[in-house]
């Protein structure tokens, strides 16, 4: 009697168990995949590239974070959602042409994005601008054309933005000036125009500010003689009033490197 009483409580507690892992442990067993909006942006942006060599053929199979998608990295630990999210897409030098998708702005935790060295063409599209985490954004050397985002000045994790060798053309946005961990600012060598908007000279943390090799024009900025941080300032090669370099910038005590302009 009490045996099998015994017995039936340890089945029912097995059974409360099972049930307790399944629904309340979720990390046991339903979270390792990859958030399906994620999934579907990636597939989104494969199918807005050219892929020629086929060097994304891994993009086909699985899950991006379990079946190891080329370039993909993952964050280990599924989130408070439960799913897996995609941290880095590094995709330097794979042939690619096509175009940027905007669904990049789903990959809402992305720290990393690497696409330099390709073919891509287009603009770059104003959906970057939700990578609220995004640390790393290198672009350089594609065909990119068309006018730099606003949205990207509200990057406020970025530290290194590389848009160099590309086709980019019209002003330097405004709410760059927003961009308070930015260090690497390379834009060198495109036909961006209009004056540099004296509060980028501002920012706190700036190390290289290149922007030779563009159409820039009015008078330098002053400002740049303020800066404790920068390192090298490349603006030759521009239209800027004026034949030399206001000699404020003597004073930077940290410049290692400034580029003539004519
Ligand atoms: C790159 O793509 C072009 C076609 O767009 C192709 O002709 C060429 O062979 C590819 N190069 C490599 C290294 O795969
Ligand atoms: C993630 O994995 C890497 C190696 O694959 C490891 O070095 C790192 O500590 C892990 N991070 C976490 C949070 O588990
Ligand atoms: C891709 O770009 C490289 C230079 O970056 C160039 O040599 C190559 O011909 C291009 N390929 C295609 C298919 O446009
Ligand atoms: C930038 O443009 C200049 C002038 O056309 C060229 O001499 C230089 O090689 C370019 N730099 C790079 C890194 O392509
Ligand atoms: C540079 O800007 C001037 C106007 O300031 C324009 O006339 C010229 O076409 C531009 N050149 C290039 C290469 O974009």
């Amino acid at each position: 009697m009490g045996l099998s009483w015994l017995k039936m409580f340890g089945v029912e507690m097995r059974v409360v168990l099972v049930y307790f892992m399944y629904f309340c442990v979720p990390s046991l067993g339903r979270s390792e995949i990859t958030d399906p909006s994620q999934v579907a942006a990636l597939q989104a942006i494969k199918a807005s590239f050219i892929d020629p060599s086929n060097n994304l053929i891994s993009w086909n199979r699985g899950d991006p974070c379990k079946s190891m998608w080329i370039g993909i990295k993952c964050f280990n630990t599924s989130s408070s959602d439960n799913f897996l999210h995609i941290q880095q897409v590094q995709l330097m030098n794979l042939n690619l042409s096509g175009k940027l998708a905007p669904e990049f702005g789903q990959l809402v935790h992305l720290e990393i994005l690497d696409v330099m060295w390709n073919n891509i063409s287009g603009s770059i599209p104003k959906e970057m601008g939700n990578l609220k985490s995004l640390v790393t954004l290198l672009l350089n050397g594609n065909q990119l054309s068309g006018s730099l985002p606003d949205e990207l000045g509200y990057l406020f994790n970025l530290n290194r933005l590389q848009i160099d060798e590309n086709e980019i053309s019209g002003p330097l946005p405004n709410s760059f000036k927003n961009l308070i961990n930015m260090q690497h600012l390379h834009m060198n060598n495109n036909s961006i125009s209009g004056q540099i908007p004296p509060d980028i000279c501002r920012l706190p943390k700036l190390v290289h500010f290149l922007l030779d090799n563009n159409n820039l024009s009015g008078h330098l900025a002053p400002e740049f003689s303020e800066s404790k941080t920068l390192l090298i300032i490349q603006l030759d090669n521009n239209n800027f009033i004026g034949s030399s370099i206001p000699s404020s910038y003597g004073k930077i005590k940290t410049l290692v490197k400034l580029d003539e302009y004519s």
